[in-house]
């Protein structure tokens, strides 16, 4: 497919319901004691692999996605392995909830979440006295649910699917779980626990959570950041362009990525208009001659985790170099995303070093198209269809319809960039 180049950008949209969220209010209201009403969950491949892995273990749902009862039943084990598709969210989270669980359960994904690490949430889940075999470290994972004991631990990397799989084992362990170590990856796990009152608290990036009585959400997600962070780039790269994105959610762990901008000069604003349990507001995004390259901060990382691909886009309108470091778990995401930003840059004729953690990106760079590979991950197609409409001829995505994995829209998105 490929995309063409525009003249002029003036848009106004509300993005997809967010991914993150709508995966943990799926389960954390499967864990309720009592029926949530869930409103505007995000329909999309990961979603539905969470959702329909919760249905097969006998939790009850009545409704669509705009709208959803979830009546809470105690998890049944069944015969068919559980698949969770391309899913790293639903593969980490669910382990933590069905390693507290009566019963055998099997997890299984596709090509590409079968080659993601599952070793960091095995070794804590373990720890707790959970029963999980794997193929050294990877999927498929078997899990023996039992019953588990709270730990201390503290994480490795900042991870909030591996802090999220250890929180949802710890609400139904016995005694207290203390985690460590983990300053910045996103917060939507503690925030929606302790809005349905669990048992958890959040003292100088300690968190302790204990076995909790959750109750019911009555909740509606919010827009995507990370669905919004591609049509921010696209407005700050384009030559005369303007886009407004209403009611995404603006919580402080998802929005790295608009600290960072702000530090490249980039022309945007935003602001937050509600704050509980999640903050959302209003980005606008325009046209931005002064872009200036810079190192990107190490602590901001974490926090742009999905976005990081972008700033070597941002970084080729820029004066100066755009240079990233510290960011190793790209190679772990969907794809190996550091390598496959270069392979298309240099396919593309584009200069970019590649580095063991990151890239370093020359400013002030033409873009005049060509082909590009997605290597089946729903961002990369993304990211390199926005180069696309920038772009002078035009960009060849060999594979689009992986952007069902997270925004099935996404091109109805871009044919109203005028309206
Ligand atoms: C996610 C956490 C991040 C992120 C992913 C979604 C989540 O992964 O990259 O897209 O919903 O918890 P890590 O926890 O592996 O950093």
């Amino acid at each position: 497919m490929k995309i063409s180049p525009v003249k002029k950008i003036r848009a106004k949209f509300i993005m997809p319901p967010d991914k993150s969220i709508t995966h943990r209010v799926l389960i954390l209201s499967s864990m309720a004691n009592d029926k949530s009403k869930l409103y505007n969950l995000l329909n999309a491949d990961d979603t539905k692999r969470t959702y329909n892995i919760l249905k097969s273990l006998g939790i009850n749902f009545k409704g669509d996605f705009n709208k959803l009862e979830v009546y809470p039943k105690p998890i049944r084990e069944i015969e068919k392995p559980l698949y969770c598709g391309n899913s790293g969210t639903t593969a980490r989270l669910i382990s933590g909830y069905l390693s507290t669980q009566n019963g055998l359960f099997i997890l299984y994904g596709d090509k590409s979440l079968s080659k993601r690490p599952m070793k960091r949430i095995i070794l804590p889940l373990e720890l707790m006295g959970a029963k999980i075999e794997s193929r050294n470290g990877y999927l498929p994972l078997i899990i023996k649910g039992k019953n588990l004991k709270g730990i201390k631990y503290t994480l490795p990397i900042p991870s909030a699917q591996l802090k999220s799989a250890i929180i949802l084992a710890a609400l139904n362990s016995e005694g207290k779980t203390i985690i460590k170590g983990d300053k910045n990856s996103r917060d939507h796990t503690e925030r929606l626990i302790k809005y349905m009152n669990g048992n958890i608290e959040i003292k100088n990036n300690v968190i302790s959570v204990e076995k909790s009585n959750l109750e019911p959400l009555n909740f509606k997600v919010p827009g995507d950041f990370s669905s919004a962070a591609f049509f921010i780039t696209l407005a700050i790269l384009h030559s005369n362009a303007k886009i407004i994105i209403e009611n995404v959610n603006l919580n402080p762990t998802r929005i790295g990525f608009l600290k960072i901008l702000e530090q490249m000069n980039a022309n945007i604003k935003y602001e937050v208009f509600e704050n509980d349990p999640e903050p959302i507001g209003r980005v606008i995004a325009e046209t931005s001659n002064e872009l200036k390259g810079i190192e990107i901060p190490k602590e901001l990382i974490p926090n742009a985790i999905d976005e990081l691909p972008l700033l070597a886009l941002i970084g080729l309108n820029a004066e100066g170099r755009t240079i990233l470091k510290n960011a190793k778990e790209l190679r772990v995401k969907e794809s190996d995303r550091i390598k496959v930003v270069v392979e298309n840059f240099k396919d593309l004729g584009i200069k970019i070093d590649e580095l063991e953690d990151g890239f370093i990106v020359e400013g002030k760079q033409k873009i005049t198209g060509g082909k590009i590979k997605t290597y089946n991950d729903h961002r990369i197609a993304m990211m390199f269809s926005i180069l696309g409409l920038i772009s002078k001829e035009g960009i060849d995505i060999d594979n689009i319809n992986y952007v069902k994995i997270s925004f099935p829209d996404f091109l109805k998105y871009i044919d109203n960039l005028n309206n």
